[in-house]
């Protein structure tokens, strides 16, 4: 049956990301960023911020009528009633979603979109009264971000049956706080089984994150895939010695051998060309005093590529590195994985879908893998599963100024919509 003309209510959909936004947002006096800090928020997984945010979608979800479900790891998952359609009680949905989690200096779009973007999909769904042959689902998934408690998707990884929920709930975050614990006392402990029930198709509609879109002038990425990731922490082991007395000769300095690693993988990344990136985001010295060479060095590396032959050979090339240095310098380097996640290609029928949505409302389409990591990718492991991108103004993001435009943000939506009630609207 042809569907008549939809699309979603553009201003609807920003007052609820404005909404959002506002809880653990970013004001001048928490940073120093000046006026864009105001743009920023900080919900970091399962802290008070994260509750607040995860309590306003709900109430959202619980207003149009939806099947609000939590599951054990957290995840919330809305699915229209039965009695909204034609089809049998029990029947797959159609899910999109993503993640209301943010990194601590995080945007507004970021994960949000997405979540934000499926309600509005429903609620347009619902006041048009199409009949559609499997219901719509809407899901946060816990912990995307992977910030404070690694690894990062790892709400969807537990959904998707990649990580045991007694294992996640065991993880420790970098301020000591334990996942179980956290979920109890934000309330988000849930019972829904997991893994969760393998849906029909999953879609999610994300702002791009990297400047690909943006400098072709493009309007919508079809997503062919998530490219691998893979994080270490390192625990340097040095020796603390006076700054003044100890010469050069004896120290054994994990300050600098932090510093060395983080010009490695600088070097790494270069030297392997594009796709490979390589960051160290964090560095915590101790005692991180003027006077003090360093005893210690906590820090983080986080490799990517597309391809896994490649990302395995630098992740080989810095095991290497590591072993030579804590030779040449006299300390001890313990490597601990906190993430590791083969690249993933999406299913190439619902990217011609996502594609043809966008050339049928006279959108500009590209397909491009992601370079950041998403729930998407985890979701692949049970259904055809495939992104819709939205450019990033500047590239830029997990930064209070991401932006996309809201011309943009709107034509992401309704593509979203197209391909939704296309998937639902097909009986198996
Ligand atoms: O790290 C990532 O790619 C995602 O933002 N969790
Ligand atoms: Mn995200
Ligand atoms: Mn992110």
């Amino acid at each position: 049956m042809e569907q008549p003309q939809l699309s979603i209510d553009i201003d609807r959909l920003m007052a609820r990301i404005e909404a959002l936004a506002a809880l653990g947002s970013l004001d001048a006096t928490e940073g120093t960023s000046g006026p864009d800090q105001k743009l920023g928020c900080c919900r970091l997984a399962l802290t008070d911020e994260d509750k607040a945010g995860r309590d306003l979608v709900v109430t959202w979800m619980k207003d149009l009528g939806l099947n609000v479900a939590t599951d054990g790891i957290g995840n919330v998952v809305a699915t229209m009633p039965h009695s909204a359609g034609t089809w049998e009680p029990g029947t797959a949905p159609v899910m999109t979603g993503s993640h209301i989690d943010t990194v601590r200096t995080g945007g507004r779009y970021d994960g949000n979109l997405g979540v934000l973007a499926g309600l509005e999909v429903i609620e347009t769904v619902q006041s048009a009264g199409i009949q559609l042959d499997r219901p719509l689902a809407v899901a946060f998934f816990t912990n995307e971000e992977g910030a404070r408690f690694a690894p990062d998707m790892m709400g969807s990884l537990v959904y998707a049956g990649g990580m045991p929920l007694e294992t996640a709930l065991t993880v420790q975050g970098i301020d000591g706080a334990i996942v179980g614990e956290e979920l109890e006392r934000i309330g988000y402990a849930g019972a829904g089984p997991l893994p969760g029930q393998a849906p029909h198709a999953f879609i999610e509609l994300h702002i791009e994150q990297g400047p690909v879109l943006e400098s072709e002038g493009l309007q919508i990425g079809a997503v062919t895939g998530v490219q691998g990731i893979s994080w270490n922490e390192l625990t340097i082991t040095g020796q603390s010695n006076h700054a003044g007395t100890t010469p050069m000769s004896m120290r054994h300095d994990a300050g600098y051998a932090a510093a060395r690693v983080a010009t490695f993988v600088r070097k790494l990344a270069l030297e392997f060309g594009d796709p490979q990136v390589g960051t160290v985001g964090a560095i915590d010295l101790h005692p991180n005093l003027i006077n003090v060479v360093a005893a210690t060095a906590t820090m983080t590396v986080d490799i990517r590529n597309t391809d896994e032959a490649t990302l395995k050979l630098a992740e080989a090339h810095l095991g290497i590195f590591l072993e030579q240095l804590a030779h040449s310098e006299g300390v001890t380097i313990e490597v601990r994985s906190l993430a590791r996640f083969e690249p993933v290609a999406f299913d190439p029928d619902v990217i011609d879908l996502v594609a043809s949505a966008a050339h049928s409302q006279g959108l500009s389409v590209r397909r491009m893998p992601s370079g950041a990591g998403h729930d998407a990718q985890m979701m692949a492991r049970l259904c055809p599963t495939a992104m819709i991108f939205t450019p990033s103004v500047g590239g830029i993001s997990h930064n209070p100024a991401e932006h996309t435009d809201v011309d943009d943000l709107s034509a992401g939506a309704n593509v979203l919509l197209s391909v939704l009630v296309q998937l639902a609207s097909s009986t198996p």
